[in-house]
């Protein structure tokens, strides 16, 4: 009987080890064969919330095409508002979202999507996204932020890329695009 009970032991021991070492071993192979670390650290990159206004890309965000062939839209949130509050992109392309925040904790949040991120002070987030349809998207704080925190929205006009080809060079937009969807 004694034996018996050792045997349990030794067993669930030897279990408790294999179990541990195979959670170790995942750990380390998420963080460093796969790159998955916290937000703002190694690459992601780290800046002084106060210098976020005069760092790039900060310093002028906004929509601008990227190395991989896609476009990055940068954004600052800050009390209590994005900068800037509304973007145009166009419809299929990869958009790399990049934001962060010279003040408090926001949030950036696009309606209909699984952009979902946290801003936090001086920590760079990034999430990438392709519009499939064309129409106007609200970019929401969703971390409460002060007083004004129910004021700070945006917009993300996703038009057809003729349109947004349209927009880059200056020529006036097709009268035939749909109703709701033309610059104010
Ligand atoms: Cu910014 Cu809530």
């Amino acid at each position: 009987m004694a034996s018996r009970v050792h045997q349990a032991e030794k067993a669930f021991l030897i279990l408790g080890a294999v179990i541990l070492v195979a959670f170790l071993f995942a750990l380390f192979f998420a963080s460093l064969a796969m790159g998955i670390n916290l937000p703002g650290k190694v690459e992601r990159g780290i800046i002084d919330p106060s210098a976020v206004r005069t760092t790039a890309p900060f310093d002028e965000p906004g929509v601008r095409p990227n190395d991989e062939g896609g476009y990055d839209a940068v954004h600052r949130g800050e009390m209590w508002r994005f900068v800037p509050a509304e973007i145009v992109v166009p419809v299929g392309e990869e958009i790399t979202f990049i934001a962060t925040s010279p003040d408090v904790i926001h949030g950036f949040h696009v309606a209909d999507t699984r952009i979902n991120m946290m801003l936090i002070p001086g920590q760079i987030a990034r999430n990438t996204y392709t519009f499939r349809e064309p129409g106007r998207y609200q970019m929401i704080c969703h971390e409460y932020c002060g007083p004004a925190h129910h004021t700070m929205f945006g917009e993300i006009m996703v038009v057809t890329a003729d349109e947004f080809a349209a927009r880059e060079t200056g020529e006036p937009v097709d009268a035939a695009a749909p109703a709701g969807e033309e610059a104010p």
